[in-house]
């Protein structure tokens, strides 16, 4: 059985005091969701204050980048053993990093490498544009992305399947589709750690995923979660994918 994981990913909002007033409102919603994993990965400059709120309870913290240098001239960036202090999960390869800070499967690798040998989780994204989409690619897309992207690293992971067309648009994937490629996907983790491990990997859909539609994805053989970006800025939103899941269990 994997434990699902319902991750919020809120991007470039939210200032501490705002971060603050979330997470007070999201705590009593979620306390009893022992079945779920729930993991807050708020910008940079509230995850210690998040990280206090969150002591004692079964939310979890994580960043949503990093550096895979361990510190040094890098303006800007956060180094894995920053992100250890507060938080245990980190995003990698998001596809808005990707297209707007020029990560690649090489970068993205790296900082997979680093996130391991420092301890934290990374929550590694993937996922096709619409033109790859349309041109039915997604599965060589995805392929590639995870072998490129995943080379040499250990099976500590989670993926995220984030087909660029389903995010911030309204647009989610359908169940289905989505199980579909994170079949792929569990396919290729399979090559690279062996069957037994791949099964345990959770790997989940991002993409438009809100309280209306989470059941749909977490009723999917392959689907073990969700990672949000806007629900995610609600208390009531992050609580009804949470609640979701927890069903699903
Ligand atoms: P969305 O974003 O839920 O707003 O579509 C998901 C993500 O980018 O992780």
């Amino acid at each position: 059985m994997r434990t699902p994981i319902v991750a919020g990913n809120w991007k470039m909002n939210k200032t501490v005091e705002e971060a603050r007033e979330l997470v007070s409102e999201l705590l009593p919603l979620v306390k009893d969701m022992q079945a779920v994993t729930t993991v807050l990965c708020p910008p940079a400059p509230a995850l210690l204050p998040i990280a206090a709120m969150l002591e004692g309870t079964d939310v979890e913290l994580g960043a949503q980048n990093m550096h895979w240098e361990a510190n040094g001239a890098y303006t800007g960036e956060l180094a894995p053993a920053m992100v250890k202090e507060f938080g245990k999960y980190v995003i990698l390869g998001h596809s808005e990093r990707r297209a707007y800070f020029g990560e690649t499967d090489e970068s993205v690798n790296k900082k997979i490498l680093a996130a391991q040998a420092n301890g934290l989780i990374p929550i590694v994204c993937v996922g096709e544009s619409l033109e790859e989409n349309k041109a039915s690619q997604t599965a060589e897309i995805v392929s590639g992305q995870i072998k490129a992207g995943l080379a040499g690293v250990s099976a500590d992971l989670v993926i995220a399947y984030e087909p660029i067309w389903a995010i911030g648009t309204g647009l989610a994937a359908t169940g289905e589709m989505a199980n579909d490629t994170i079949k792929v996907i569990r396919a290729v983790l399979a090559e690279l750690f062996g069957e037994e491990k791949a099964q345990e990997i959770r790997i989940l859909y991002g993409g438009s995923v809100k309280g209306s539609n989470a059941a749909e994805f977490f009723s999917q053989s392959d689907i073990d979660g969700a990672l949000v970006g806007g629900a995610a800025l609600q208390a009531d939103g992050f609580a009804a994918i949470a609640a979701a899941a927890q069903n699903e269990v």
